[in-house]
Order: structure tokens, then C-alpha cells, then sequence
């Protein structure tokens, strides 16, 4: 369908198309920002691309399932597709264009070039998923070659992976400003992520565990408890009390470096990662003092 007659935004899928949009954009003097996803589309992703228009004259959102971040054993090939509504979403929030490049333009055959992602992809996910970080910051790299945006946005959902994408664009010289957006969460605390909709009913119920958890351990800290094992305690019960037993970490660190911390001095982030049912979700929230002013803290450098 014409995407001028729909409202949709256009859809590129290949370099030279690619280049021609990026050139008139250019030419024209207009800012550009870039909201990259792997689709399946909710309200996180499109609060992002309201940031970006917010700031910028025009906004691309690039959707590709990324199968270098997946590990052997996670859910690559029954990750949701969803791109006709993905395209419909991206209308309402009036998207310019969407690049979907097909998965040989991204790792052509014999590609072997990674990014040796930065120190802070270590520790909690690093763990759990040992080569997540490395194939995230390669498509990231990549996306940020292909579409050279002035500011690129990404959700405080995924906090350690904003933590990531930072370090790599200091450290590689990478001229694009990243802007971490709030985390969007359904009225019911639940953060949204394209993966809820693997739930069950019964699994979206205990999956507020998390939502609660952090919580909780924003109450327990405005009431001055700043020690770590206490609040990961009570945390960790919420969760178990809802029967999430299969809990990858719940960790309290230090926001700039992600090193665990013994106590919410003066800031930390809380950060979950669980499986409730077969599906992994993970959550976050910043404590401490690091709450005060406007709430995002990681809109701004930290360095
Ligand atoms: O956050 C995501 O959806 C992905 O990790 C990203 C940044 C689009 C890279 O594939």
C-alpha cells in the first residue's frame, strides 16, 4: 500500500534507498533521530519515537531481529514478527521511515567483525547471557553507520544495554547522542516489553511480582533502609511469593558502573531478571538520591 495514502511511514530495506532518504534529509537541513527495535511494537517503543520527534525535524525506526544477540538456547526464531501492525503503530505516532534491513545486508555471508562491548556488560546480564552484549553492540554500531542520526533513543528498560550503547559511542568516537527514555509501564506497574505477550494469564498476574519488588524497595529506601541485603531480601520474597523460584539475579549496583553495592549510597539501581514461566523478563528502578531531580537521571552523561 502507498504509504503517503495510508499515513504509514515508508519502508526501506535496502543501502541504496537507504542512502537517497539520509541524503534528501540532509540536504534539507533536518535533524534526524533514530529509534532502533527488533519490532513487535508497544507503547516503550513508541514513547521513543515521540522523544524523537520531540527533538528532531525527522524520525527513523529500524526493525530487525538481531539473531547475534540471541544465545543457542532463547527464543530467536519464536521472537514476534509483527510488522504490519508494527507499521500501523509507527503511523499513529508519525514515524518518517522505517529501515527493515533483510538479515544478509546486516551479516553478509563470512562476516566475522564484532564489537568487543565496554567493561559494563560484565556483571547480570553478561552473566546470564554471555554473548548478548557483544552481538547488541554490533548492530547497534552497524545501524549507527547505516543511519547516522544526531541523537539515538533507547528505553531505560533495558538499563544495562543504554549503560552499553553509551560506553561503546564514548569509547569509539561515535558522533550520535544517546537519550534514555523512562520506562513505560501498563497501568498495572507491569514494565512493557515485546516478550509480556508470550504470558499466560495466570503468568501475567505473577509477572506484577516484579513490578512490586521494585516497589517495595523504593518504599523500603524513602523510609532510609539503605542496606543491600536487607532490600534484596524483601524483594526477592516478593517474587517468591508469587512462585517466580527461577530468579536470575536481583542485584542492587551502582548506576554509573553497574559494580554491586552493599548499601543505597547515595543512589543504586535495583535490577531483576526472572523467568516467569519459560519467559525471562527483567525490570529495573534507580533508588536513592539519584530520584531526585526530573527522574531520568540517564538522559544525561554521567561521565
Ligand atoms: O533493545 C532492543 O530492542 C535491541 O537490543 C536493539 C537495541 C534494537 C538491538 O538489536
Amino acid at each position: 500500500m502507498n504509504s503517503e495514502v495510508s499515513g504509514r511511514p515508508r519502508v526501506i530495506d535496502n543501502v541504496a534507498a537507504l542512502r537517497a532518504w539520509l541524503g534528501a534529509c540532509r540536504g534539507s537541513g533536518r535533524s534526524l533521530g533514530l529509534v532502533p527495535t527488533m519490532g513487535a511494537l508497544h507503547e516503550g517503543h513508541l514513547s521513543l519515537v515521540r522523544a524523537s520527534r520531540a527533538r528532531c525535524d525527522a524520525t527513523a525506526v529500524t526493525i530487525f531481529v538481531n539473531p547475534t544477540q540471541f544465545g543457542p538456547h532463547e527464543d530467536l526464531t519464536r521472537y514476534p514478527r509483527t510488522l504490519e501492525a508494527d507499521l500501523d503503530a509507527l503511523a499513529e505516532v508519525r514515524a518518517d521511515v522505517v529501515f527493515t534491513p533483510p538479515v544478509e545486508l546486516m551479516y553478509p555471508a563470512g562476516f566475522s567483525t564484532y564489537v568487543e562491548p565496554p567493561e559494563v556488560a560484565r556483571p547480570w546480564e553478561g552473566v546470564c547471557r554471555p554473548t548478548h552484549f557483544r552481538g547488541v553492540a554490533t548492530v547497534v554500531l552497524k545501524l549507527f553507520q547505516l543511519l547516522p542520526a544526531d541523537v539515538a533513543f533507547f528505553g531505560q528498560k533495558d538499563f544495562q544495554q543504554c549503560l552499553v550503547v553509551r560506553r561503546m559511542v564514548r569509547d569509539l568516537n561515535v558522533p550520535i547522542e544517546i537519550q534514555v527514555c523512562p520506562i513505560v509501564r501498563e497501568p498495572d506497574g507491569l514494565a512493557m516489553s515485546s516478550r509480556n505477550r508470550y504470558l499466560s494469564p495466570a503468568e501475567r498476574q505473577q509477572a506484577l511480582a516484579l513490578s512490586r519488588g521494585l516497589r517495595v524497595a523504593g518504599e523500603l529506601v524513602e523510609r532510609d533502609q539503605r542496606e543491600a541485603a536487607e532490600i534484596l531480601a524483601r524483594v526477592r520474597g516478593e517474587l517468591r511469593a508469587a512462585g517466580i523460584e527461577r530468579i536470575d539475579y536481583v542485584a542492587l549496583a551502582n548506576p554509573d558502573t553497574l559494580a554491586e553495592v552493599e548499601r543505597v549510597a547515595p543512589s543504586a539501581v535495583l535490577l531483576l531478571a526472572a523467568y516467569v514461566g519459560s519467559t525471562r523478563l527483567i525490570d529495573n528502578c534507580l533508588l536513592g538520591e539519584c530520584l531526585l531531580g526530573d527522574g531520568s537521571p540517564l538522559d544525561e552523561p554521567r561521565e
